[in-house]
């Protein structure tokens, strides 16, 4: 089948980040999806600015509209951001029946009530997870995982930029306007920052979240706003003192009065884990009267993780398109024709850390035949303690941390270990994980 063909309004941030991640991860997207998925026709506004992407095989314009008209696109993906040009575009895709996904926030918070009324009409979809909490998949979580519950309340850090601020001046004593301005460096601000500092883009992302939440109509209007532009260094170290952190939350609570809707700074205990959320990372805490409390967590701004939202939404209809319509979400997420024939790795192959402890006799020498045969098997040796014996002459108990090495490797320096005749039963062994993101 022939790949879909998709137009982009946007080459920035998200823009950009989407066109790396297609390219990238094109095959894998295209055993998801049922069928390939090819940007062919992009529109930005200076066609000459350094891109963080390659264009080549993009048809380019500076007229959005051109993309939008063009027969062979049959996606539009708007990432130009705004509520002009922007909503124009999608209304304009919407009467062309074409398919909408969109990062824009703004957009949906101000808009998305006239949008989808006519996108429903016109028999078309509009898919946002990208404008809500950057990669974190809150909307899908919410919408379907959460499904069968009555959503009781939800609390988020849904703004990265003021969370990277909040954080910066809290761990390394930084000025808001220096960090505000790293933020806007890496792509994480609004192109109107107060958006970010003043909770207006926090807004708007929890609009949507309590429309899907509760299901009620958007309405941004109604939202209590304030943001984080009053908070100082000195409210931010006197709230630690008392054993709280600040942060920026958009809450959202039904109650049998109404439902509240308010993104301000918080103060939130700190052995919270929605306290220690730290940097451009987002987290939306949603309790279910099913399921009780459920954390998402995730970068909430940049390129990538953006646009891993955008291309998953992408995904999501171009599958609708394609795929037989009683079986859209394939049972295995990838299409039944599709399914890889990697091998599962034994777990001799596999390779972690390890911590080992063992009970040796405390004679000299001892330490020095562990370590060299663990050499000897080419495992290096992170970190030692030797711990006393309790009584004199009785054995001593050895910890070693270990850099990473194959199972099967260990196995063996294991088993010389143990033939020791100054080890004292078995060694003791914890694999380790650093859970790191590299
Ligand atoms: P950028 O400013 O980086 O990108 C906007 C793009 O739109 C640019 O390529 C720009 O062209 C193009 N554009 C603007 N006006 C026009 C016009 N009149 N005609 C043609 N092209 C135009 O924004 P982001 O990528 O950061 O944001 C895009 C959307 O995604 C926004 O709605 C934002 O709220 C949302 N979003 C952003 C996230 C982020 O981390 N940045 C995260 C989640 C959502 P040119 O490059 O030539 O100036
Ligand atoms: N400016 C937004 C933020 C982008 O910092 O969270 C992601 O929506």
């Amino acid at each position: 089948m022939n790949p879909v063909k998709v137009g982009l309004l946007g080459l920035g941030t998200v823009g950009g980040g989407t066109v790396n991640v297609l390219k990238r991860n094109a095959e894998e997207i295209a055993r998801r999806a049922g069928r390939g998925i090819e940007i062919v026709h992009a529109a930005a506004r200076d066609l000459n600015k350094p891109r963080i992407c390659d264009t080549d095989g993009i048809q380019l314009c500076t007229d959005p509209s051109e993309v939008v008209n063009n027969p062979d696109v049959e996606i539009i993906v708007e990432l130009i951001g705004g509520d002009g040009l922007a909503k124009d575009m999608v209304m304009q895709a919407i009467e062309q029946g074409k398919h909408v996904v969109t990062a824009n926030k703004a957009l949906i918070a101000k808009y998305g009530n006239e949008i989808f009324a006519r996108a429903q009409q016109k028999g078309v979809m509009v898919a946002f997870e990208a404008a809500v909490a950057g990669g974190i998949p809150i909307i899908k979580a919410i919408r379907e995982g959460l499904a069968g519950n009555q959503i009781q309340w939800l609390a988020g850090i849904i703004n990265g930029t003021g969370n990277f601020i909040l954080t910066e001046m809290k761990d390394k004593g930084r000025d808001f306007d220096d960090v505000l301005k790293e933020a806007q460096q890496l792509g994480y601000a609004e192109a109107d920052p107060t958006f970010d500092v003043e909770g207006i883009d926090a807004a708007h992302k929890l609009t949507i979240l309590a429309s899907i939440a509760f299901g009620i109509p958007l309405q941004f209007e109604k939202t209590f706003t304030e943001g984080i532009s009053t908070i100082t260094r000195d409210d931010v170290a006197y709230a630690e003192e008392l054993g709280y952190r600040i942060k920026h939350l958009g809450v959202a609570r039904r109650s049998e009065k109404g439902i509240e809707l308010r993104v301000h700074p918080t103060l939130i205990p700190e052995r919270r884990l929605i306290a220690n959320v730290d940097g451009v990372m987002n987290a939306v805490l949603v309790m279910g009267d099913a399921v009780g409390p459920t954390l998402y967590y995730g970068a909430g701004a940049g390129a990538e993780p953006t646009a891993s939202a955008v291309v998953g939404d992408l995904v999501d209809v171009v599958r609708a398109l394609t795929a037989d319509p009683e079986n859209r979400v394939p049972h295995l997420a990838f299409q039944a024709d599709a399914l890889a024939n990697d091998p599962i790795l034994s777990i001799d192959d596999v390779e972690t850390a390890y911590y080992l402890r063992m009970s040796v006799q405390d004679k000299p020498g001892v330490m020095a035949k562990v370590a060299s045969i663990l050499a000897e098997s080419d495992i290096s040796i992170e970190a030692i303690i030797q711990k006393e014996p309790v009584a004199e002459g009785s054995f001593a108990n050895i910890i070693m941390l270990t850099h990473k090495v194959q199972e099967k490797q260990m196995n063996a320096a294991i088993a010389s270990i143990e033939a020791l005749d100054t080890i004292d039963g078995k060694v003791k062994r914890i694999r380790m994980e650093t859970l790191d993101a590299n």
